[in-house]
C-alpha cells in the first residue's frame, strides 16, 4: 500500500507524505550496511516515498555519492532534496564550519551534482545560517542556481521566522527543514507560525528524536563507540536517565494501541503540524527495511485527543539542549 501524497508548501513538488532520511546510511548511527540501505531506498519508492534526503557533508559526499544511482534509476519518481553550508575538515572530524557567500554556494551545488551523477536538485537546501552573510547574498546566490536550472526548489534549514520572512522576499521557499518532535519542539516560537503564514512546507529532520523516542536506547552507553549520539546533551551523562524515563507515556500508549513508540513519535508531528496549519513531511532516518515499513505505516495513524494531552508536556521536562552548540540552531539566534 501506498502512503498518501501532498504537496510541499505553495511552491514545491507533490510528495509521499513521508520522506526518507539518508544520512544514517553513510555515518554518524553506528555501522552502515550498503547493500541494505540500498534495499531500503527501493523499498521506500515501492512503498510511496518520494522524498530522499541527504547533503553534502554526510559522509563528506560519500551519503550523495551512495544515492546517486538510486536516484538516476529512478529519476522521474525521486523527489531529490540535498544540501549545502556545512564545511568539515579532514583532519579534524569534530570541526563544522558553516559558508554561505555566493562563491561558495556557486561551488557547492556543482560538487553535489556531480557525485549525485544528475543534472539537477528538486530541493536544495540551505543547511546552517552564517549570521554574518546577508540572507539576500545566500539566497540570491541559490535563486540563480534555480534560473540556471541546477535546482527546482530552494529550501532552509535551522532558520527563524524572521529569517525564513527575509529569504522569502528574495526568492519563493519551498520548504523549512529543522528539527521537530515530542522532545524538539523550540521551533514551535517563531519557525512554525511563520513557515504556516508563507505557505512553506514544514519537513521536521529527526522526528524520532535521532531514535532515543523509540526506545532503541536509553544512554550514550549502549551506542557503538563512534556514534555521533555518545556526545548529544540530552542523552549522555546525568541527562540520559530522566530523558529515558520520558519515553515511558510514548510506549504505554504505543502498547496500547498495539503499535511501535516510533509510529507514535511520527503521528505526534502530522497532527501537531494540522494545530499550526501547515504541511509537514517528516523524514525519518532509517537504514533497514522493517524499519521503514513500520514508518510508513504510522502514515495514516490518528492519535486521539487524550493521547495528545499525555504527550503534550513531555518536551517541558527534557533536560539538555538538542545540540552542544545551540549557536548551530534557530533557537540559539531567537
Ligand atoms: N537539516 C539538518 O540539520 C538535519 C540534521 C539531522 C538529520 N537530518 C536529516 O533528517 C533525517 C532523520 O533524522 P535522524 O536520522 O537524525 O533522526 P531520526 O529519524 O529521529 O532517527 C533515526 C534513528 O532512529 C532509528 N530508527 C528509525 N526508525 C526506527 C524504528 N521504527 N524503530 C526504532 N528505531 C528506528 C534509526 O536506526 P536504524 O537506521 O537502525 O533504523 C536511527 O538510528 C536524517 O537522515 C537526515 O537526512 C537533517
Amino acid at each position: 500500500m501506498s502512503i498518501p501524497t501532498t504537496q510541499l508548501g505553495t511552491h514545491g513538488p507533490v510528495v509521499g507524505v513521508q520522506g526518507l532520511g539518508c544520512m544514517g546510511m553513510s555515518e554518524f548511527y553506528g555501522p552502515t550496511d550498503t547493500a541494505e540501505a540500498l534495499a531500503t531506498l527501493d523499498a521506500a519508492l515501492d512503498l510511496g516515498v518520494t522524498l530522499f534526503d541527504t547533503a553534502d557533508v554526510y559522509g563528506s559526499g560519500a551519503n550523495e555519492e551512495l544515492i546517486g544511482p538510486f536516484v538516476r534509476a529512478n529519476r522521474d519518481q525521486v523527489v531529490l532534496a540535498t544540501k549545502f553550508a556545512i564545511e568539515r575538515r579532514a583532519d579534524d572530524p569534530t570541526y563544522r564550519g558553516v559558508r554561505n557567500d555566493a562563491a561558495y554556494v556557486r561551488t557547492a551545488v556543482d560538487a553535489s551534482l556531480r557525485r549525485l551523477g544528475v543534472d539537477h536538485i528538486d530541493v536544495y537546501y540551505m543547511h546552517r545560517r552564517d549570521p554574518a552573510v546577508p540572507l539576500a547574498e545566500s539566497v540570491g546566490a541559490m535563486a540563480e542556481l534555480v534560473r540556471a536550472g541546477k535546482v527546482r526548489h530552494l529550501g532552509l534549514s535551522e532558520v527563524t521566522g524572521d529569517e525564513l520572512r527575509e529569504a522569502y522576499a528574495v526568492h519563493p521557499i519551498a520548504a523549512l527543514q529543522s528539527e521537530w518532535s515530542i522532545f524538539s519542539r523550540d521551533v514551535e516560537q517563531t519557525a512554525v507560525p511563520a513557515a504556516a503564514e508563507l505557505g512553506i512546507a514544514f519537513v521536521p529532520y529527526s522526528p524520532l528524536g535521532r531514535g532515543f523516542l523509540t526506545g532503541a536506547f536509553a544512554a550514550a552507553e549502549q551506542l557503538s563507540a563512534d556514534d555521533y549520539r555518545r556526545h548529544h546533551p540530552q542523552f549522555s551523562g546525568p541527562n540520559a536517565a530522566g530523558n529515558a524515563a520520558l519515553v515511558a507515556p510514548i510506549q504505554k500508549i504505543a502498547a496500547g494501541r498495539g503499535v511501535s513508540a516510533a509510529q507514535i513519535a511520527l503521528a505526534w508531528v502530522h497532527q501537531r503540524a494540522e494545530v499550526h496549519g501547515l504541511t509537514v513531511v517528516p523524514i525519518p532516518g532509517t537504514r533497514k527495511r522493517t524499519r521503514l515499513a513500520e514508518n510508513t505505516a504510522a502514515a495514516t495513524l490518528v492519535l486521539t485527543s487524550a493521547e495528545l494531552a499525555e504527550l503534550e508536556p513531555i518536551a517541558g521536562h527534557v533536560a539538555g539542549n538538542r545540540y552542544a552548540d545551540m549557536t548551530f540552531t534557530s533557537a540559539g539566534r531567537e
